[in-house]
């Protein structure tokens, strides 16, 4: 018989996870670094997502933002929009939040691997991509031609700043930034994130991954076709209104798709056909 208090046989069940860091990145948004309790090991793959809960309060679907290859905790950034995530921007270091997961499917990694990748990340995009731009970076070898591209509407809502001045230095990777609006002092470019494509070498043969808002999504995927980039090797990172996260409500449903168990990782060849998608 099953024992349905334990996480294990429960996909409802929440497991506890200290805060060990927890920082304000922006006016909304707060990066924290958890670690589950009891020496629990979280094991996910980039691309996956998880249930992030306070008691008494409720839950909300959250991506991993750090790699699994960083064994010592797991990042997750919240943006205080509603009841939950005010309440979640409120927990200071040495808190205690819970957590459903994995959850979801991911990147296939073996489709990566040995493989050209170009990732595209608008505003909060970059938190779910993250996990696996460090993914890509810790296991370098296993990875052709790496090119990134960072849009976000303003240099104040630059996400991981700290990332992005090391990515833009680094020889791993071809990082390219842009902001839609620029301020007194931003030196860097001004333009849309589709401007980034008009210098940009890519093969043909290189997956790409999109996250971002979806009114982005079309635009970049027509940069990408003019690449000759394949549908097939354009994946989108959907992150729709989830609520229970394991197929049973229905409230991330496309069509006959659901965003937390068939995704929340799409190749834009499966879902190019569901109008609500894109
Ligand atoms: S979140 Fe409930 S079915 Fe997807």
């Amino acid at each position: 018989m099953l024992d349905y208090n334990s996480y294990e046989n429960n996909i409802f069940y929440p497991m506890e996870a200290k805060i060990l860091n927890v920082k304000q990145v922006t006016e909304l948004e707060r990066h924290f670094s958890l670690k589950l309790a009891n020496d629990k090991q979280m094991t996910f793959s980039p691309g996956q997502i998880m249930e992030v809960s306070l008691f008494g309060y409720g839950e909300i679907p959250i991506g991993f933002a750090s790699s699994p290859t960083r064994k010592n905790s797991f990042d997750i950034v919240v943006r205080s929009v509603g009841r939950v995530s005010k309440a979640i921007n409120k927990l200071q270091k040495g808190d205690s939040l819970y957590v459903r997961g994995p959850l979801g499917h991911g990147f296939d990694l073996k489709a990566f691997k040995n493989q050209n990748v170009m990732i595209v990340a608008g505003g909060i995009g970059l938190c779910p991509t993250r996990s696996m731009i460090q993914y890509i970076l810790d296991k370098r070898s296993d990875f052709k031609k790496f090119t990134l591209l960072y849009g976000s509407k303003n240099p104040n809502q630059r996400m991981f700043v700290d990332d992005l001045e090391v990515w833009a230095k680094s020889s791993d990777v071809d990082f390219h930034e842009t902001v839609d609006q620029g301020i007194p002092g931003w030196k860097g470019n001004v333009g849309l994130i589709t401007t980034l494509f008009k210098n940009l070498e890519v093969e043909s043969n290189t997956k790409v991954i999109i996250c971002g808002p979806p009114v982005m999504f079309k635009f970049v995927i027509f940069e990408l076709q003019k690449l000759k980039i394949k549908n097939e090797d354009i994946y989108l990172d959907l992150e729709r209104r989830m609520k229970c996260g394991v197929g049973k409500c229905g409230h991330c449903q496309i069509n006959d798709h659901y965003a937390c168990i068939h995704g929340p990782v799409f190749s834009l060849d499966t879902i190019k056909h569901l109008e609500e998608a894109i």
